[in-house]
């Protein structure tokens, strides 16, 4: 039996009962796949279900603002993939979903993975869908010390796999890759005894199983200092902000915002609010501190409860500030840290 039977077989025995393996409609495995960019299968399902009940079909989610599609991705971080799927949605509106590789990818948020992993599940296409999980089944079974972080070493990858593929199958061919890299061929205590295909592995032959895959080192962590100004007036109208710059959390919703590389005292904060929102304080107070971890960044965020002198009625300080009520609060969009500080404040 080659390559492509023995792993095709192990998974119509051992795959994974995911909510989006029940379907080829490619607007469920467009969302689900979406969503599995960065993030774990666990985190994603709760989600996918929600966001598949809010918007059941292309025509809806193409229909729906963005700040309600982007209350549906809240928590799950990398919020430009929420942008993209509904661009992506609004394109599509009323057309034929594209069934090719090189059609889909030309879509913002549809890289080579995506692109591979739909037009192989829903389309039957054959084409590798090639993560960080099939980089390392695939750099141990055939012993390739090449490093999985460049383009060329990928590029060569979609070739010798391409070659592996099977014609009848490479949806399966591909699920499988995903589910022998997450249950048997893990990074670490690789399960090496239950893999189909160990009789023929380079790795278990030569004892490079934990040498590989190599990877350059990834690039150093940034830390960055995030002073939040909780401004609240006696009416509990609360100022918040969109952001709309290219950076982390674009098109959520956030406070007034001091931010530092350096850690910074609460008078140099005070001195800040002044220079930058024009705003006289006269007393603040932190109220809420979180260390959030990305993938290449530390945020060290604290919530400061900022009493201020001016009347908040007539100053709106700041592009992208406005005044809402506090009750309506629930209805944006809010980063992860954001939803831990109004829950800690009983707000949502
Ligand atoms: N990771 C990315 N795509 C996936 C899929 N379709 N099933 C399981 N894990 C995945």
């Amino acid at each position: 039996m080659d390559f492509s039977k023995k792993i095709i077989n192990w998974y119509k025995k051992n795959y994974r009962k995911l909510p989006w393996r029940k379907t080829k409609n490619p607007y469920y495995i467009l969302v689900s796949e979406f969503m599995l960019q960065q993030t774990k299968v666990s985190q994603s399902i709760k989600y996918y279900s929600n966001f598949i009940k809010k918007f059941p079909n292309i025509n809806k989610l193409a229909r729906a603002k963005e700040k309600d599609v982007l209350k549906e991705w809240e928590g799950l971080g990398y919020y430009s993939r929420a942008i993209n799927l509904h661009s992506f949605s609004k394109k599509l509106k009323n057309n034929i979903f594209p069934k090719k590789y090189k059609e889909l990818i030309k879509y913002k948020g549809i890289g080579p993975y995506t692109g591979a992993a739909i037009a192989s599940i829903c389309f039957n296409e054959v084409i590798p869908a090639i993560d960080g999980n099939a980089l390392r089944v695939f750099s141990r079974y055939l012993g390739i010390f090449n490093d999985i972080t460049s383009t060329k070493t990928k590029n060569t990858f979609r070739i010798i796999i391409l070659k592996m593929m099977n014609s009848e199958s490479p949806g399966l061919f591909n699920q499988a890759i995903m589910d022998i890299g997450s249950i048997l061929c893990t990074p670490k205590k690789t399960k090496c005894l239950l893999c189909p295909v160990k009789d023929s592995c380079f790795s278990i032959k030569n004892g490079t199983v934990d040498k590989l895959p190599i990877k350059r080192r990834i690039k150093s962590i940034k830390h960055r200092f995030f002073y939040y100004i909780f401004i609240c007036d006696s009416d509990k109208n609360i100022y918040l902000n969109k952001r709309s710059k290219k950076d982390i959390w674009k098109g959520l919703y956030d406070f007034p915002l001091i931010e530092s590389k350096n850690k910074l005292t609460i008078h140099e904060i005070i001195e800040k609010i002044c220079k930058k929102f024009r705003l006289i304080v006269s007393n603040i107070m932190i109220i809420f501190k979180i260390k959030h971890k990305l993938t290449h960044q530390i945020l060290f965020i604290q919530f400061l409860n900022c009493e201020i002198l001016q009347n908040l009625k007539k100053k709106i300080f700041f592009d992208n500030f406005f005044l809402i009520q506090h009750n309506k609060i629930g209805e944006f969009p809010f980063p992860r840290p954001i939803i831990l500080f109004l829950k800690h404040e009983k707000m949502i």
